[in-house]
């Protein structure tokens, strides 16, 4: 029995990115009745760079909402809240204590969100150390996430590897990422990785109207109507590529290739696409969204079940570092 875990923090709503790139392959995952899933809102990490409550409230629903609508079986795995479940925060600052400085100075994700962003806080800087408590509280084997999550990985399996040598035994356990190198990183509006923070992100669940007038801002480039254009180079076309099947996948290389296609084109067959393969997600997305305590009851019901889990962890933890006898 492998336990699968992932979270996606609530500083926005999910955005394509996030769907293809974790909450569908996850999904997938939980799918295989040998494993066991865990999956979260990283609702405290969203504060390192989202300060409104009413806000993040508001993105922490759209979030579950999309679990749930992905299909996502509650019932059978495990669904909550990070902030919920306070044992998350006792294991970070523990945790906190066996990450070496340099360790958390070099992350890139640091680096480039410290160059970006005007505020730098202290959170932004140890959220990695948080991360590894999410994923070491619940014995999690295998993490899927985004190729950007790489390194928090390692680092994860580091400190644990700490942790285990204090103690003596493995009373952590190292975890495993689970990368899609084909979808890797999901390019956005303007070719850079789709993300909340570049706001170059396609949010699936808007009304079509709204999701058409995103989907028209992708960039391309100047080549006439008339003439072939190279697929591989263009971001209507990757974005297709993920979400098609392969026959049409085919039909609109042979459409760049042929020449009389223009982007407007490949930009109306990619809004209809998504419009068909996300039908049934967009239905149930605006069912709980509308639904809130219905989906709060859901969210309280999975709380319960992590919160047992973490506790056992926690015990072991407590234990071996003597704030227990
Ligand atoms: P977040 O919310 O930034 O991203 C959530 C997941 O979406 C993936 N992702 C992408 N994948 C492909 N292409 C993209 N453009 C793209 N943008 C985002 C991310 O890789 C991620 O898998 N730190 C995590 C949240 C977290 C977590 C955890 C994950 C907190 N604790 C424990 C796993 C295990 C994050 O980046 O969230």
């Amino acid at each position: 029995m492998a336990r699968i875990l992932t979270g996606i923090q609530s500083s926005g709503r999910p955005h394509l990115g996030n769907i293809l790139g974790a909450i569908a392959p996850a999904i997938e995952l939980s799918k295989d009745p040998k494993n066991e899933s865990f999956f979260f809102i990283a609702d405290l990490h969203s504060l390192t760079s989202l300060k409104d409550g009413g806000e993040r409230r508001a993105f922490v629903r759209a979030i579950a909402a999309t679990w749930l609508a992905f299909g996502f079986d509650y019932k059978k795995n495990v669904f909550w809240r990070q902030s919920r479940v306070q044992e998350h925060t006792e294991l970070a600052w523990y945790l906190s204590c066996f990450t070496p400085f340099p360790m958390l100075a070099n992350a890139t994700s640091f680096k480039e969100k410290s160059e970006k962003l005007a505020d730098v806080n202290a959170g932004l800087f140890t959220y990695p150390v948080l991360q590894a408590a999410d994923i070491l509280l619940y014995n999690a084997n295998i993490i899927p996430v985004g190729k950007d999550q790489k390194q928090h990985l390692e680092m994860t399996k580091d400190i644990a590897s700490r942790f285990n040598q204090l103690a003596g035994e493995d009373i952590l356990v190292l975890p495993e990422p689970q990368i899609d190198e084909r979808i890797m990183t999901i390019p956005g509006l303007d070719g850079q990785k789709m993300s909340k923070s570049y706001h170059n992100y396609i949010d699936i669940f808007l009304p079509e109207n709204e999701l058409k007038k995103v989907i028209k801002k992708i960039v391309s480039d100047s080549t006439p109507l008339e003439e072939p254009k190279d697929p591989d180079s263009d971001i209507t076309f990757k974005l297709y590529s993920l979400i098609a099947s392969p026959a049409e996948i085919e039909t609109m290389r042979a459409n760049y290739l042929n020449g009389g296609y223009g982007y407007g084109h490949a930009k109306q067959a990619l809004l209809e696409c998504m419009l068909e393969k996300f039908a049934e997600p967009r239905r149930i997305f605006n069912y709980y969204m509308e639904n809130d305590p219905e989906l709060e009851s859901i969210l309280v019901e999975g709380e319960e079940k992590a919160r047992a889990i973490a506790q056992e962890t926690i015990v072991k933890v407590r234990k071996v570092l003597g704030f227990s006898s």
